[in-house]
């Protein structure tokens, strides 16, 4: 049985990286037993609700951002963070090495029906900069030194890459610990099944029509072969099946707000994945240049995701 730990000495991960990938994972425990507990724990429901008792409810989303920044500014190898659920960059230590970028509950709509979310993690080193400073943040995707989800779903998942490939751990329940469960993940480069929301159908640009209409022609369409289709509505659900059995991924720009491109976010969504999925042997493009090579202008910006199975996204890029 191999655990996290082992695994980062096999690859000889800096100690200064593990502290602040286990900061991480250490939340995200606190995050697991949470949402095990459900409504147990009087967390579900929006924000700002009051419980039974009178007290002000907090949403789980804003439980686990407060529970990774906590965390994470008391690991002295921290130099700041940045969250979907943060305006501003929060500083942390002076003498920090890295900036943690995350998505503390990736897909949180699911929550209150008892489906897949996860948290969604990015490490980038602060390079020294003032790490109150959003520039110090706007690195692209090819600076990341890790990049990871954390899956809570039938069982707790942690899948995770420091450049050398894709390992996947199972939180043990009685040791609280990841053990390694899959060694080396990847991505099969072919696929039959297709994410994307199709209720948004009528907004997408012109080439998104054509593809996903050719996908739905089935054999008797020019792709000459059936797909079917997957929405779990939580992006890192619908990544790990990616790197689990294939698949291509979807979340285009569409006219519903065309000045935006897209819904996901370029930092602790589009990054973090794709460097997961290339390491996999998959590929990840915004439509014209790999996501990785997006240079960032704002911690929030959004971007457009083809992500999956090496051929299936090739295919979609020729459209
Ligand atoms: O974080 C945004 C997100 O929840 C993703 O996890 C997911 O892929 C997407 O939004 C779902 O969006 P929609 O509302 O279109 O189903
Ligand atoms: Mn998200």
């Amino acid at each position: 049985m191999q655990t996290v730990e082992h695994i980062f000495e096999k690859n000889q991960t800096p100690k200064p990286l593990v502290l602040a990938i286990n900061a991480v994972l250490e939340a995200s425990k606190e995050i697991a037993f949470l949402l095990q507990k459900g409504a147990m724990s009087g967390i579900l429901g929006s924000a700002e609700q009051e419980n039974v008792q009178g007290e002000t409810q907090k949403k789980l989303d804003v439980i686990s951002n407060d529970l990774l920044k906590d965390i994470l500014k008391a690991c002295p190898v921290v130099a700041g963070i940045a969250s979907e659920e943060e305006d501003l960059p929060v500083p942390a230590n002076k003498d920090g090495e890295f900036l943690v970028i995350f998505d503390p509950l990736d897909g949180s709509s699911n929550i209150d029906i008892n489906v897949t979310v996860g948290t969604i993690f990015s490490i980038l080193p602060s390079n020294g900069n003032d790490a109150s400073q959003e520039s110090t943040y706007l690195q692209s995707g090819r600076e990341q030194l890790a990049a990871g989800y954390v899956l809570y779903g039938p069982s707790t998942l942690l899948v995770m890459t420091t450049g050398q490939g894709v390992d996947v751990f199972t939180l043990d329940p009685e040791t609280q610990e990841f053990v390694l469960t899959e060694s080396q993940s990847t991505i099969t480069p072919t696929t039959q099944e297709f994410a994307i929301n199709m209720s948004n159908q009528r907004f997408w640009a012109e080439s998104i029509q054509n593809y996903v209409g050719d996908l739905l022609q089935g054999e008797e369409g020019k792709l000459g072969k059936r797909y079917n289709m997957r929405w779990v509505a939580a992006m890192v659900a619908e990544v790990h099946r990616i790197i689990n059995r294939g698949g291509i991924f979807m979340y285009p720009w569409d006219s519903r707000e065309p000045a935006k491109p897209g819904k996901l976010r370029l930092m602790y969504e589009g990054n973090p994945m794709s460097m997961l999925v290339e390491q996999a042997g998959g590929l990840s493009s915004n439509g014209k240049i790999a996501i990785m090579d997006v240079v960032p202008e704002h911690i929030h910006q959004r971007v457009p995701v083809i992500l999956g199975s090496k051929q299936e996204v090739e295919t979609a890029l020729k459209y």
